[in-house]
């Protein structure tokens, strides 16, 4: 599936597992496959919808993209450089171009930094790293380059001012603290420090989900308008799809650390195949409780990424699912009469 030239993150077979330790000598004694095999490519200035329920791999996606966990196998290619094997240097580069905001703007920022302070630390750590860099060269210390401190910090403020106003706050708030904002204001923080260094992609994971739905929309209408100033790249994570409809222009499902189907945000909803993605679009968010756990099989097992079922993925909890739902895992595969729109399921 993933091919094209003009992408700007390929991932290609992406696993991420957590072993499971127990005993006193925390031998390993299974994993939780919480990314099982999942690939995609966003093209630049394009956004990139990845939904599923709790659970399912979503936020360990984003953690593998960016290395903040180890994948187990596939690749991440940003900008034809392979994240995954990059060294130190490399990766300090990247994570510069790979940006993310939380679900939780509370809980990412510091509540005991200002607000200038929480979006002048990414600008400063890279100015740090920089100064380190150009330290270690014994010419660049003969030249004596380095800006002095006080330049640096008008600077500094001036470039926090800038970030602020790009998000609907204003300068004036660079000395006040987190919880003198609402939520909405504080995403727009988060916002405003996942920006500060020019990132060309940037990981929203569920930036909406925490905030009151008359908030919502202002903060996604903020995201579309700094994309479109920016040629900013998505990876954007939700839990619903209501959100990612208006938002995204290809759509992935994510069932239990794969993906189930994909296509752009218009033929999903035109004609959503998978079982799954139609449970998720009904008017109860969450697949039909009754159908939870209860497995087919005789075994009685509630399914999870721990002890996934033999066959489909799904199978346990679809109503379609018999014969070789509950023996063989479905590939996604592509519609040949629908061009773009992959499917993993053996009845559709
Ligand atoms: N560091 C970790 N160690 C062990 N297991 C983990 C770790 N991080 C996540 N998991 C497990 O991996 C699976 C996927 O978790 P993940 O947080 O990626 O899901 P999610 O789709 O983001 O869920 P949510 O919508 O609740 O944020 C879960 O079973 C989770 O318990
Ligand atoms: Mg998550």
């Amino acid at each position: 599936m993933v091919s094209a030239d003009n992408y700007l993150l390929e991932v290609e077979n992406l696993k991420t597992y957590f072993p499971i330790r127990k005993g006193l000598l925390r031998r390993t004694v299974g994993y939780v496959r919480a990314v099982d095999g999942i690939s995609f490519g966003i093209e630049k200035g394009q956004t990139l919808g990845l939904v599923g329920e709790s659970g399912c791999g979503k936020t360990t996606v984003a953690r593998s993209i960016v290395r903040l966990v180890p994948a187990t196998a596939g690749q991440v290619v940003f900008e034809r450089t392979n994240v995954l094997s990059a060294d130190r240097v490399k990766l300090r580069q990247l994570r510069r171009q790979i940006s993310l905001i939380f679900q939780d703007p509370y809980g990412s920022l510091n509540p005991r930094m200002t607000v200038g302070n929480a979006i002048g630390e990414p600008l400063l750590v890279a100015a740090k790293a920089r100064r380190a860099a150009q330290t270690q060269q014994a010419f660049a210390r003969k030249q004596g380059g380095e800006p002095s401190p006080s330049e640096g910090r008008g600077e500094l403020i001036e470039r926090v001012a800038v970030l602020l106003s790009k998000v609907g706050l204003s300068r004036d708030h660079i000395n006040r603290y987190p919880h003198e904002f609402s939520g909405g204001q504080r995403q727009r923080i988060g916002v405003a420090r996942a920006l500060a260094l020019g990132p060309k992609l940037v990981i929203c994971d569920e930036p909406v989900s925490a905030l009151d739905v008359s908030i919502q929309s202002q903060i996604l209408n903020l995201l579309k308008d700094l994309q479109e100033e920016f040629g900013l790249t998505y990876l954007f994570i939700a839990h619903d799809l209501a959100v990612v409809e208006f938002f995204c222009d290809i759509v992935a499902v994510m069932y239990m650390g794969r993906i189930v189907e994909q296509a752009t945000a218009e033929g999903l909803y035109r004609n959503p195949l998978h079982p799954y993605t139609r449970a998720l679009m009904s008017a109860i968010p969450q697949v039909e409780p009754s159908l939870r756990g209860s497995r087919r099989s005789s075994s009685g097992e509630v399914p999870s990424a721990l002890n996934p079922p033999a066959g489909c993925s799904f199978g346990p909890r679809c109503p379609l699912a018999e014969g070789d739902c509950l023996k063989q895992m479905p590939a996604l595969k592509e519609r040949s009469d629908d061009e773009g729109h992959f499917v993993a399921c053996w009845k559709s």
